[in-house]
């Protein structure tokens, strides 16, 4: 039996991206958020998290399904850019404060850091 699986697809951006964008200042104009739907990621509910990043997902705030990004034993895996910040062990129940805090204010969530990039 096979075990490939195919991430879903991503939805269409919102078009067209004018008008509304207002970031605070000093804060990126548009952040992406990369959720691994790779095998061991979905058996800890990426899916779940990448459905919850998807109900916040605004012309600032761009979700993509992503495939392995190679830190399997620490899942759901979530890549944030432009700023390069790798949280792990996401719940669903985490990405309102992300959205919040690290979207909202410029500050990424310590608590759900991943240690392998980011050091306290
Ligand atoms: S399966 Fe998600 S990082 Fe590898």
């Amino acid at each position: 039996m096979s075990e490939s699986y195919s991430a879903p697809p991503n939805p269409p951006l919102p078009s067209p991206i004018t008008g509304s964008i207002d970031p605070s200042p000093g804060l990126p104009q548009r952040w992406l958020v990369q959720v691994c739907q790779h095998r061991s990621c979905l058996r800890n509910r990426s899916d779940e998290v990448l459905i919850a990043f998807r109900d916040h997902q605004s012309p600032q705030i761009l979700v993509a399904a992503s495939g392995c990004m190679g830190q399997c034993s620490s899942g759901p895996t979530v890549h944030i850019l432009p700023d390069d910040t790798w949280y792990c062990r996401l719940h669903p129940e985490d990405v309102a404060v992300i959205v919040e805090q690290h979207f909202g204010q410029g500050q990424p969530v310590a608590a759900y850091l991943h240690p392998r990039f980011h050091h306290s």
